[in-house]
C-alpha cells in the first residue's frame, strides 16, 4: 500500500468504527469484538485522529472523560449502548461503566491535539478532568507514598492475560486463555465486595506496581506540567513535575535488577521475574542511560531467541515458560507494545531499529488488513478484524 493509500485506510477504518449517540462520539476498537469505549484505545484513535480529524479526536476525549468518577478514575470502558449478551458487560458492571482504569494515556493524546491544533479553549475544558485523574492515582494508587502506580487487576495494565501477572494471580504458567478469563472474573467479583478501593483491594487481593502503567504515567505527568504551563498553573506544574520524579527515581531504586526493568508485587515490592517487552518501555520515559540502552538493545531487541522475530519484537520472552505464540497477551506480536517501543528507539537515536519496527508493522497489515494480534513464529494474524491499533503506523513518523 502506498503512503497517501494507508493515510486513506487508517482514516477509512476510524471513520466506519465511529459511534455517535446519547449527544457523545467516540470510536470502537473493532465493531464486533469490542463494540464499547475502551481507555488506552481511545487515547490511540485520538493520536492518530489528531492528524486526520482532530475535531474527531476532541470528541473521542471528551466522551472518554464524561464518564469520569467523583474520585477522578476514569473507567476503562464505556457501555454506551449496552448489548447484554456480551460478556463483558455482564463482567465489568451494570452501571454503564466499569469500576478500574487502563495505562493513562489521556495527557500524551491532549497534547498530540493541542500541538495540530494550537486550541488553548479545547486544553481549557479538558485540564481540570485530567488533573483530577492523575491525582487520583497519584494519591489513591499509592496510598503508601512509595511513589510507584498501583493497578487492582490485569486489565489495568491493557495486557489481560500477560504472564507478567501469573504470581499474583496465582495462576500456571501453563493456564488457558479462558481460565485466565475466568481468574480475573472472580478477581472483578471479588473487588466488588471491597467496592474497588484501592486501598483495600490491593492489600487483600491484586496489588502490582507494573512497569508499562508507571512509565506511561511518568511521560504523561511530564505533559501535563506542559499544560499546567499553558494554564497558568505554577503550583500544579511542580506538583506534577516532581511526581514524575518520584516515580523516575523510585523505578530505578526498586525496580532495576539485571539492567532492565520487572513489575513489582506488594508492599516489599518482590519482583515480577518474568521478561516481558516491559523491558523495553522505559524507553519511552528516558529511564535507560544510553549505554544501558545499548546493552538492552544488544541482548534482547536483537536477540532472537529472546525477543527478536522476524514479524516484531515479542511480548513475552521466548525463554519463558509461558511464552505462547498464539497466547493473546502470553508471547505475540501487537501494535501499541510496537508503538511505545518505537518512540523510545526515536527518542534514543536507534533510527535503524525504528524503521525496522515500522516496516514490520506495516507489512502485518498490508498482508493481513487490521488484525489485532500476530504469531511471532509464522506471521499469522489473529483476533478481532478492522482492529484500530494498527492505524498507530501511521503515528511512526
Ligand atoms: C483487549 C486488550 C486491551 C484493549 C481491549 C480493547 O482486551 O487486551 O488492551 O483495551 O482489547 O481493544
Amino acid at each position: 500500500m502506498r503512503s497517501p493509500d494507508f493515510r486513506e485506510a487508517c482514516h477509512t477504518l476510524l471513520k466506519a468504527n465511529r459511534r455517535s449517540h446519547h449527544g457523545v462520539q467516540y470510536t470502537v476498537p473493532s465493531p464486533s469484538t469490542y463494540p464499547y469505549q475502551w481507555l488506552w484505545d481511545s487515547c490511540f484513535h485520538a493520536i492518530v485522529l489528531a492528524k486526520l480529524e482532530p475535531e474527531a479526536a476532541i470528541a473521542e476525549l471528551r466522551s472518554l472523560l464524561s464518564r469520569q468518577q467523583e474520585d477522578g478514575l476514569v473507567p476503562h470502558l464505556i457501555f454506551w449502548q449496552p448489548k447484554f449478551s456480551h460478556p463483558y458487560h455482564v463482567w465489568w458492571d451494570k452501571s454503564g461503566k466499569s469500576s478500574i482504569t487502563q495505562p493513562p494515556m489521556i495527557a500524551y493524546a491532549a497534547w498530540e491535539i493541542y500541538k495540530e491544533t494550537n486550541d488553548d479553549a479545547f486544553l481549557q475544558e479538558l485540564y481540570p478532568s485530567l488533573l483530577k485523574f492523575y491525582k487520583y492515582l497519584i494519591e489513591k494508587r499509592d496510598p503508601h507514598d512509595h511513589h510507584l502506580i498501583s493497578i487492582i487487576n490485569p486489565d489495568e495494565s491493557g495486557e489481560d492475560n500477560s504472564p507478567r501477572f501469573d504470581v499474583a494471580m496465582r495462576v500456571k504458567s501453563n493456564i488457558s486463555f479462558f481460565a485466565h478469563m475466568y481468574k480475573r472474573h472472580q478477581l472483578v467479583v471479588a473487588n466488588r465486595t471491597c467496592a474497588f478501593d484501592p486501598l483495600t483491594c490491593m492489600h487483600e487481593r491484586f496489588w502490582v506496581k507494573d512497569v508499562p502503567f508507571n512509565v506511561i504515567m511518568i511521560r504523561n505527568l511530564n505533559i501535563l506540567a506542559q499544560i499546567a504551563i499553558i494554564m497558568g498553573d505554577a503550583e500544579s506544574e511542580r506538583y506534577l513535575k516532581q511526581h514524575a520524579e518520584l516515580i523516575s527515581f523510585t523505578m530505578r531504586e526498586y525496580l532495576m535488577a539485571e539492567g532492565v526493568f520487572w513489575s513489582a508485587i506488594g508492599l516489599e515490592h518482590g519482583h515480577l521475574k518474568v521478561a516481558t517487552w516491559a523491558h523495553f518501555i522505559p524507553l519511552f520515559a528516558g529511564l535507560y542511560t544510553k549505554d544501558e540502552a545499548d546493552a538492552l538493545i544488544q541482548h534482547h531487541f536483537h536477540n532472537p531467541s529472546t525477543f527478536y522475530s522476524p514479524y516484531g519484537i515479542r511480548t513475552v520472552s521466548k525463554q519463558e515458560p509461558s511464552y505462547r505464540p498464539d497466547g493473546f497477551w502470553r508471547g505475540p506480536i501487537w501494535f501499541a507494545p510496537h508503538w511505545f517501543i518505537y518512540k523510545g528507539l526515536k527518542s534514543y537515536g536507534y533510527e535503524k531499529e525504528a524503521a525496522w519496527i515500522k516496516e514490520v508493522s506495516r507489512g502485518h497489515i498490508d498482508k493481513n488488513g487490521f488484525r489485532e494480534y500476530f504469531n511471532p513464529e509464522t506471521g499469522k494474524a489473529y483476533g478481532a478484524h478492522n482492529f484500530t491499533w494498527g492505524t498507530l503506523v501511521l503515528d511512526m513518523d
